[in-house]
């Protein structure tokens, strides 16, 4: 199974995006992380659908990832569709029928993806596994960066690996070069690291370390 690293944008410096996402992209990232938050499901705001449009213009071969926390993401996804998303998740506690959603998320030629809050149980996405490519599992309370990663979330990435040996499991919050091994470990094989790559002088160097190291623990019996 293929092991990728993804920095989150959220933790980048704002006044010199272009520069951010090149960096990104030139660190030997496997894709980028894009944050979207409404102030209602998060109680914080970041992006919208032209800061994706951006990521596009500046770095078109690296792959984006959306990440919508949105009550109603149901109401956005064309406009990140049409914006250059080319990954979609969408949250399980969200407000809109998922077993319209995932389905309609691929018709617009994009992967899809369900993704969790911390105190949301495994067992809330199984009726969703055939329906999306890949589980995003928050290990943090989602809306802000640089929040302390919540061990109590790894048996639930063990249970969803258990139950979905294929599918793509991604974990976002907190992650470091210490909590990369223990979300790799439970089963997790895409990470999203936000403050821990872009506080890096050498960005390259911390992906490459935190692949090497998370796909030993992830591929260890
Ligand atoms: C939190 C976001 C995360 C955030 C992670 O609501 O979904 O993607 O950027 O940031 P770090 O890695 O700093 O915890
Ligand atoms: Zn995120």
């Amino acid at each position: 199974m293929v092991f990728q690293i993804l920095p989150s944008l959220l933790a980048a410096d704002y006044g010199s995006l272009a520069d951010e996402i090149r960096r990104a992209e030139a660190s030997g990232a496997d894709a980028l992380h894009i944050d979207i938050m409404d102030a209602h499901f998060v109680p914080n705001l970041s992006f919208g659908p032209d800061i994706v449009a951006l990521c596009r213009r500046v770095a078109p071969g690296f792959f984006r990832h959306v990440h919508l926390m949105l009550t109603r993401p149901d109401l956005y996804l064309e406009p990140f569709a049409a914006a250059g998303a080319q990954t979609i998740q969408i949250h399980v506690e969200a407000d809109c029928d998922l077993h319209a959603e995932l389905p309609r998320i691929r018709a617009l030629g994009l992967r899809a993806a369900i993704a969790l809050n911390p105190e949301t149980p495994a067992e809330a996405v199984f009726p969703y596994l055939g329906l999306c490519d890949e589980v995003l599992v928050m290990t943090v309370h989602p809306g802000y960066g640089g929040q302390s990663f919540i061990p109590d979330c790894l048996p639930k990435i063990s249970l969803i690996r258990r139950r979905a040996p294929d599918i793509d499991i991604m974990v976002d919050g907190g992650i470091n070069d210490k909590t990369a091994i223990l979300a790799a470990k439970a089963g997790a094989n895409q990470l999203v690291a936000g403050s821990y790559l872009f506080k890096q002088s050498d960005m390259a160097a911390a992906v490459a370390a935190l692949r090497k190291d998370g796909a030993a623990a992830f591929n260890s019996p």
